[in-house]
C-alpha cells in the first residue's frame, strides 16, 4: 500500500472550526481547520460510519452528529469509546489548496 495526495478544497474555503470531506475509492476523509492548523482524519465515525466532517466542532474536538461520539481532531482519539480512534491522515497546503494523504493500493 502506498499513499497519494488528493486535493480537498482551497485553504481559504476551510474556515477555522470547520471541516471539508472528500470521498476516495468509496471511503470518506475529512480535513479540519483548528487555530490555523489543518488536520486530516478518516471521516467515517467508528460507531456507525456517519461523516465526522458533518459533526459539531468545538475547540480541538468533533462530536458526531448521529450519536455524539467525541473525537480529538489532532490525534483521532475517540473520547467516547476506548480503542475506537479515527485514523489520522497527513495534510499539506500547496498553492493555496489543502491536500490529504490517502492509502492507495499498489495494483490500482
Ligand atoms: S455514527 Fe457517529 S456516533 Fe453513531
Amino acid at each position: 500500500m502506498s499513499a497519494r495526495w488528493f486535493r480537498v478544497c482551497r485553504r481559504d474555503e476551510l474556515k477555522d472550526g470547520s471541516a471539508r470531506s472528500i470521498t476516495i475509492l468509496g471511503k470518506p476523509y475529512a480535513v479540519f481547520s483548528i487555530s490555523g492548523d489543518v488536520f486530516g482524519l478518516d471521516a467515517a465515525c467508528r460507531h456507525m460510519r456517519a461523516n465526522l466532517a458533518a459533526g459539531k466542532i468545538q475547540g480541538n474536538f468533533v462530536t458526531c452528529f448521529m450519536h455524539d461520539w467525541k473525537y480529538d481532531i489532532r490525534s483521532g482519539k475517540c473520547l467516547t469509546m476506548e480503542g475506537a480512534d479515527a485514523p489520522t491522515r497527513e495534510t499539506k497546503i500547496e498553492n493555496g489548496d489543502v491536500y490529504i494523504s490517502v492509502e492507495w493500493p499498489e495494483d490500482f
